[in-house]
């Protein structure tokens, strides 16, 4: 016995996960509904030990679900989120359609939880950018330790950032190029097999991209609004997983020992941080797992309380699928949604 649930986007990358993701943390579901554009319609997706069909988004009744996951785009969320909240369930929408909204919510639970009092404003709730919600992880409990001031980051941004079709693009570029096929670039600017681009979204008049300025436009929305962020988002032909280098400078000295000790105490972090091979974390060691990894932690001499350090996670996972389910969990926890059967799950 648990809620109605409806997984929207459940043919992508991100909606699958959301399915297993769903599973994995025992959220109680009474009746899941995997949701998708007309094309998908009765196409079969996996809802723990059974396969279940997909329906056509303009033929679902919302109103008859308590939770909608959302994950099908910013086009489809613009379309479809308003609407869905005003049906009755709460949206938790993955897409940057209403992370800016200061009627929504933008929440990563190990952040800043108590931002869920908001959820019933709109009826929706907003999941910040893949990179975003790894920054947020490793950097809260260093900010609450010494007050970070400016921040440098880049990100490595697997294909799997782009959905089903970027991973498509680098697997059929690599192939091509082995085999003399046609590499052209199709959903990315430029070549992605054997490459990387500094560039992801769309640019903007000051020269950065919207991908970069949806970091520190987030991080202030969720953290605080006084941490100086500049930010260069790069794609990388890897499948998943996002890194990030990211140059911190603080209040006050902070040695890389004490980070290591906040970092360790810290929810949802995984220290990795020897000199030695098996010292550090790569994208493929962090895909399929939940953690954010926080490795090469190291002084910044250049600056005053300088600290460098390596961010990874799971993109599809805690960057996107598993951050939406936690904050299920909370609404549930919270009680601002509550099953018709009265019960209650526990955390894990
Ligand atoms: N991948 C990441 O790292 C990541 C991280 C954070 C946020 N996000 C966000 O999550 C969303 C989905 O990403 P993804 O990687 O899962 O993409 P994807 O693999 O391309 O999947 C897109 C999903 O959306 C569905 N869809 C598209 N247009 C729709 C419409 N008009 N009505 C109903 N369903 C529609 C597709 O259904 P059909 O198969 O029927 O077309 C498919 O199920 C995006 O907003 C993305 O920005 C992704």
């Amino acid at each position: 016995m648990g809620y109605r649930v409806a997984v929207v986007g459940a043919t992508g990358n991100v909606g699958r996960e959301m399915l297993n993701i769903l599973e994995e943390l025992d959220f109680p579901v009474e009746k899941m509904h995997a949701v998708a554009s007309r094309k998908s319609k009765g196409v079969e997706v996996s809802w723990g030990d059974k396969t279940i069909k997909c329906e056509d988004i303009e033929l679902f009744d919302f109103s008859t679900v308590d939770l909608v996951l959302m994950s099908a785009g910013s086009d489809a969320s613009r379309l479809w989120s308003e609407k869905i909240g005003k049906a009755g369930p709460i949206v938790i929408d993955n897409s940057s359609a209403f992370r800016m909204d200061p009627d929504v919510p933008l929440i990563v639970p190990e952040v800043n939880p108590d931002a869920i009092k908001l959820a019933t404003k709109k009826n929706i709730i907003a999941n910040p950018n893949c990179s975003t919600i790894q920054l947020m992880v490793a950097l809260k409990p260093l900010h609450d330790a010494a007050t970070v001031r400016r921040a440098v980051v880049s990100t490595y941004q697997s294909v799997s950032g782009a959905g089903k079709a970027g991973m498509d693009e680098l697997w059929n570029q690599t192939k091509a190029i082995y085999g003399l096929g046609d590499a052209r670039p199709k959903l990315f600017p430029k070549q992605i097999a054997f490459n990387v681009i500094p560039f992801i979204g769309a640019f903007q008049d000051d020269g950065y991209t919207d991908e970069e300025a949806k970091m520190w436009k987030e991080t202030h929305k969720i953290l605080d609004e006084d941490i100086k962020l500049t930010v260069t988002c790069v794609r990388v032909p890897v499948f998943v997983g996002h890194s990030e280098s990211v140059n911190l400078e603080f209040d006050r000295p902070i040695s890389p020992d004490e980070a290591r000790a906040v970092l360790r105490d810290a929810p949802g972090v995984m220290v990795i941080d020897k000199q030695e091979h098996d010292g550090y974390i790569t994208p493929v060691d962090a895909a399929g797992e939940h953690a954010v990894y926080v490795s090469r932690i190291r002084k910044d001499p250049t600056v005053e309380n300088g600290l460098s350090l390596w961010i990874v996670s799971d993109n599809l996972r805690k960057g996107a699928a598993l951050n939406a389910v936690q904050i299920a969990q909370l609404l549930d926890e919270t009680g601002i949604i509550k099953p018709a059967s009265g019960y209650r799950s526990i955390t894990v």
